[in-house]
């Protein structure tokens, strides 16, 4: 029943006539609640790639595409890029509130107790080609993950869960990244902070190489970690709510995000600028052509990194991303040509027409990978940086969507617009 004054969107089809309640953000936001359409006139919705459907109520994350805006439990990136640290803001993300100083170093400890992966799963590691991509040695093992803590699906568990897959997919990604190189794995060390036990793993040669974390790399590599660390209803998060809906346990939820967040439309696209910035460098950095391609209908060119279904104006990330760019190249006294190549890219496509038409600005991957090879992380492993980033929102997804009162299991309708009934064909008649 309608309560008094409740607002509500008409809906007149054919001979039919329907009330549909509307549901308001925090922020203003609008929506037409369609959970009674189908029962009430036998009609659905038609949004393929869901531009125009939400799928969920969320408190996690609010953006303002229009402006701009990018909040994280209320909080703004601006201020927690420069004022928190990741394991601050994977709590903040997961559990809903900053922590107190006491629950941080309980947190930390945790990750730190949990850091390590089971030494069985190095058997799987081996199994890999040294030229396996990352990504597909991420996704593998996260899956594997849950054969070494089988977990009951009891919400008294998804703490432990949680920790284990906060502490060990660093762990799984340093493996993976050592096992392409050839280099022996290193331990988590508990004397490190998470970013810098990362780098440990990353680049100590072995056990006794005397290599020191650059403090410089370990805050830069601290603001990556946090501006990627969670962004609503994005492809992946979607996958790990889908996924996660049918009560699958939350490691299968996650090596599914993973799988989604590689397509180079998605999280892949942070390895896919730098290779197409490579090569617009290899041919003499004429910009100009590439950006013709970019624009020309009957190419498969993109101009990688730009656009985005949600920012409309800028994407607060690569702003943040561009000037950080260019301080990180300063302290570590690197020279890059890709930076100036992607800064003057830049300014060639917010001053074409096809792009200002199209609303197209660079989004979150366009600089990261500059930042990331200023880092010495190697352009395979940037999908993977931007995994460990996601982690902590793809969990808070998935948590938040397991204790939603409307939890129930994902599953889309269709339009049908195949063939109508027609009887087999013995093959003797085809
Ligand atoms: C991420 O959703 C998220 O929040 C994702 C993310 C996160 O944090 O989780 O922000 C991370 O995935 C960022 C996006 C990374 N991907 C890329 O940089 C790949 C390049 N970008 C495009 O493929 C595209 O812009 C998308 C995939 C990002 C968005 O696709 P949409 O919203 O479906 O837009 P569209 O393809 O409908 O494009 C609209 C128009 C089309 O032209 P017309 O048909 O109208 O003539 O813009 C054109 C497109 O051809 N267009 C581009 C373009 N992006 C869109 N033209 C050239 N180069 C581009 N990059």
């Amino acid at each position: 029943m309608q309560q008094e004054n409740e607002e509500f969107a008409v809906l007149k089809f054919r001979d039919k006539e329907v009330n549909l309640p509307v549901i308001v953000g925090t922020e203003g936001e609008i929506a037409v609640d369609i959970q009674k359409l189908r029962s009430r006139t036998g009609l659905i919705t038609y949004d393929p790639g869901y531009g125009n459907t939400g799928s969920c109520k969320s408190t996690i994350t609010f953006i303002n595409g229009e402006e701009g805006i990018l909040r994280y439990r209320g909080y703004d990136i601006r201020e927690l890029a420069e004022k928190a640290s990741f394991t601050e803001v994977m709590y903040l993300i997961v559990f809903g509130k900053l922590p107190k100083e006491s629950e941080l170093k309980e947190f930390e400890h945790d990750l730190k107790e949990n850091a390590m992966i089971h030494e069985d799963m190095k058997k799987f590691f081996e199994g890999f080609p040294a030229n396996a991509h990352p990504m597909a040695v991420l996704s593998s093992m996260i899956t594997a993950l849950s054969t070494f803590h089988p977990i009951p699906d009891d919400p008294s568990h998804f703490r432990q869960d949680i920790i284990n897959l906060l502490a060990k997919v660093k762990t799984i990604a340093a493996y993976s990244y050592k096992k392409s190189i050839g280099q022996p794995y290193i331990y988590p060390d508990p004397n490190l902070d998470y970013v810098g036990d990362f780098l440990n793993m990353m680049f100590k040669k072995s056990p006794n190489d005397p290599y020191k974390v650059n403090p410089v790399i370990e805050k830069a590599l601290n603001k990556l970690l946090i501006l990627h660390a969670e962004h609503e209803q994005n492809c992946s998060a979607s996958t790990v709510r889908m996924v996660g809906s049918s009560k699958g346990n939350l490691y299968s939820a996650i090596s599914a995000g993973v799988s989604a967040l590689w397509g180079p439309l998605h999280g892949g696209a942070n390895q896919a600028v730098i290779e197409m910035l490579e090569q617009i460098h290899a041919d003499g950095d004429n910009i100009e052509k590439y950006v013709e391609m970019a624009k020309d209908p009957n190419s498969d060119f993109r101009l990688m990194g730009f656009g985005h279904r949600v920012y409309k104006n800028f994407d607060p990330r690569a702003l943040i991303l561009k000037q950080a760019a260019d301080d990180i190249l300063n302290e570590l006294g690197l020279q890059d040509p890709l930076l100036d190549l992607a800064k003057r890219l830049e300014e060639v496509a917010l001053n074409d027409e096809y792009f200002i038409k199209r609303r197209l600005y660079p989004n979150v991957d366009f600089y990261s990978g500059i930042i990331y090879r200023a880092l010495g992380i190697p352009k395979e492993m940037f999908t993977v940086m931007f995994a460990l980033g996601r982690l902590p929102g793809w969990i808070a997804q998935w948590k938040e969507m397991r204790e939603d009162p409307d939890f129930r299991i994902h599953r889309p309708r269709q339009i049908y617009i195949g063939e109508t009934e027609r009887p087999f064909v013995p093959i003797s008649q085809r």
